[in-house]
């Protein structure tokens, strides 16, 4: 017996337990609602041709596997700024991260080590941003977001717990196609939260994890582009790993808006030395390959066909999956996932009747629907409802 032996039981993750589960399932229709990334009509995490393409031409023109610098690929991150803002503000610059989750990450440390020891995310968030405000020594606040029905965001219920946040406490604000709800606000309501957040002196960090899911790339960032003219300061966490399909590659970034030039060189001080003692560098191929794609007109054009194709079919499934179930709110929910107004009693006997597998909350994940099941999921949901 060693020290090891006084250890925590492992707390299961809820995704991956589902997907063990489903794994032991042995009947033949089992179908799997929980994964986490886009998967195409065959239940396959595509590589996009674009991506193939850009990886051929920097086999040919890559000559170095050296270290990108602590602030990662300048090309890439100035992509990355034009991504999230049209253009990046002049009081903004961005850094290269490890996925969303690395860009999370540095800016729950810096928040923590050096702003605020308190961050409130909506109610229900992406689990993991729990995990990793726990992980960094953050207070965690809730603010509601979905309404009892699950119909749609509660704005009046959301705006009012804004309002009761302590100035100076940092406020987590998913950009698009809302983590586990899709339920996104309007341009109109973002302008309503974004005055209020600046009028606390609240800390934004904004998760923008499926631009371009949502709709054009260029419109779904407008609460971006609406705080960035604001002139506060703060935090986005950008993810390339669903909208160029990378997800292993790990590929994101982080840009921090602030009100100096001094407050920048600061910031950018803090963030290096986390880099440097965590990870020590950013990852090379992804982010080579999606500044390769952004740096190209033709590639660029291409990746904006293959993302639109993706959107298009999960707006198709969730299309049929809202009128199957006479849901009409389904409908507008955007991106990866939708929570269904189900009990775990419900998801249980899904399990148990029909071998449809989904987490205990009820998230779904669009992208698993397809034409040969789809019908399939809407009878055994219609029979559970
Ligand atoms: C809301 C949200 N933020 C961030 C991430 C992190 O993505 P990445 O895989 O790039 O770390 C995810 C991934 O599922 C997500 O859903």
């Amino acid at each position: 017996m060693s020290q090891f032996e006084s250890f925590p039981d492992p707390i299961p993750d809820p995704i991956f337990g589902i997907t063990q589960l489903f794994s032991e399932e042995s009947r033949e229709e089992k179908i799997n609602l929980s994964i986490g990334a886009y998967v195409d009509e065959t239940g396959r995490v595509p590589i996009l041709n674009v991506i193939k393409q850009a990886e051929q031409e920097l086999i040919e023109s890559e000559t170095t596997k050296a270290y990108f610098p602590l602030t990662g690929d300048r090309l890439f991150n100035q992509k990355m700024g034009e991504m999230m803002f049209g253009t990046l503000p002049p009081n903004a610059f961005t850094l290269s991260t490890p996925g969303g989750t690395g860009a999370l990450f540095l800016a729950m440390e810096t928040l923590v080590r050096h702003m605020t020891g308190t961050i409130h995310f909506s109610n229900p968030t992406w689990a993991n941003h729990k995990q990793i405000a726990k992980r960094c020594g953050l207070e965690i606040g809730h603010y509601p977001y979905l309404k009892k029905d699950r119909s749609g965001v509660d704005f009046d219920e959301m705006m009012r717990a804004i309002g009761e946040i302590p100035p100076g406490e940092a406020i987590c604000l998913q950009v698009s196609c809302h983590n586990p709800t899709g339920y996104d606000l309007t341009p109109p309501q973002w302008d309503q939260v974004l005055d209020l957040v600046v009028q606390k002196g609240l800390i934004p960090l904004f998760d923008y994890a499926y631009q371009g899911f949502a709709s054009e790339c260029q419109t779904d960032n407008y609460p971006l582009r609406a705080y960035a003219e604001r002139g506060q300061i703060g935090f986005v966490a950008y993810s390339c790993s669903k909208n160029f399909s990378l997800y292993g590659e790990r590929t994101g970034a982080l840009a921090v808006l602030t009100q100096s030039p001094e407050e920048e060189r600061k910031v950018q001080g803090v963030l290096k030395s986390l880099v440097r003692t965590s990870y020590s560098n950013q990852p090379i191929h992804g982010t080579k390959l999606v500044a390769e794609i952004l740096n190209s007109s033709d590639l660029t054009a291409i990746w904006h066909t293959q993302l639109s194709q993706m959107k298009e079919r999960l707006e198709a499934m969730t299309k049929e999956l809202s009128s199957g179930l006479n849901l009409p709110h389904l409908a507008e929910a955007h991106g990866f996932f939708t929570l269904l107004p189900i009990s775990l009693d419900q998801v249980e006997k899904l399990r148990r009747d029909h071998a449809i597998y989904m987490p205990d909350n009820g998230r779904i994940a669009l992208s698993a629907l397809n034409p040969s099941n789809i019908h399939q999921v809407i009878d055994a949901l219609k029979g559970v409802l």
